[in-house]
């Protein structure tokens, strides 16, 4: 059964206020794209087709003006609503039918990652049909995230959201890959003190039954933050150093589309033709050009 993708864009954004408080955070700039062109990019890189945009009821419709069916990516969306935000666990639940059963990669709207050998680091755990798959990544600052506990053995023994004392410095990205048994999980998942079904919970019982797979990102990769208006910025400037020093795009879905030959030279100069005004649009072109060579 192929993969399916999640999408988890719901939340209030409070931390950003008043920035959010006319506009989903996902929604945001990181330089020249919406923050969830992001994110998507990375589900298409693993190969992923259909996917499930998960947001509050409010911001549904501007996603989808956003967004649309999806075709011009040679993707589908389906649309849920998650109608108040009990935690990232109950977006298992509220997929479960879109699933079906299928097992799933789950990508929260927010998170952007960048780094050399992500689509292989992908394809390794798309591959992987039983059991889980996450990714760790050393922050400065774990106490603000899920962050993996490790045994004497350097094995993961526990998994902790947002710890006062963090027992490493590694945080659990918001990127998980699991088998098609997640939502039935989810279900038994209860809800934490502070009145979520926490992801970590969902991830413990995987880890419980040794089916939890914990990859390192290493120093390569950029595990982006979006959480606070510094990282916000720092987010945008770091895309636009690296675009404008490479020539090159990150999170351009038209580009990783017409490279997974999902899209044809007449959508992409369609998508060349709507950007024609900026850096986007030209880069669409040059790519076409390139294709015609
Ligand atoms: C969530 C998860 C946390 C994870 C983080 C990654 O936290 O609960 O385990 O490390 O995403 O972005 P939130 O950003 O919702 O506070």
């Amino acid at each position: 059964m192929n993969r399916k993708g999640i999408i988890l864009a719901g939340g209030s954004g409070t931390r950003l206020f008043p920035v959010t408080m006319g506009i989903s955070k996902q929604l945001l700039p990181i330089f020249d794209k919406p923050m969830i062109f992001y994110p998507i990019s990375v589900l298409m890189l693993a190969g992923i087709r259909e996917i499930a945009v998960i947001t509050t009821a409010d911001d549904q419709a501007q996603f989808q003006r956003l967004l649309g069916g999806g075709e011009q990516w040679g993707l589908s969306f389906t649309w849920i609503v998650q109608q108040s935000p009990d935690g990232l666990a109950q977006a298992y639940i509220l997929a479960e039918g879109f699933l079906a059963g299928a097992p799933s990669a789950m990508v929260l709207g927010d998170n952007i990652f960048y780094g050399h050998g992500l689509p292989e680091m992908l394809a390794r755990a798309g591959e992987k049909i039983d059991g889980g798959t996450v990714f760790g990544y050393h922050v400065a600052d774990p106490e603000r995230y899920g962050v993996f506990a490790y045994d004497a053995a350097g094995r993961v023994s526990a998994i902790v959201e947002k710890p006062k004392k963090p027992p490493s410095s590694y945080a659990v990205t918001g990127l998980y890959f699991l088998d098609g048994c997640a939502p039935a999980r989810a279900h038994r998942v209860t809800p934490s003190a502070r009145g979520e079904l926490e992801i970590v919970s969902l991830l413990e019982m995987y880890l419980a039954e040794g089916q939890l797979e914990v990859e390192r990102m290493g120093r390569g990769f950029a595990w982006l933050d979006t959480g606070t208006h510094e990282s916000l910025l720092d987010a945008g400037n770091f895309v636009r150093t690296l675009q404008n020093r490479q020539g090159m795009q990150a999170g351009c879905l038209e580009e990783i589309a017409f490279q997974q030959g999902w899209i044809d030279r007449a959508m992409l100069a369609v998508r060349a033709e709507l950007f024609s005004k900026n850096n986007y649009g030209r880069y669409l072109l040059a790519v076409l050009e390139r294709a015609d060579q």
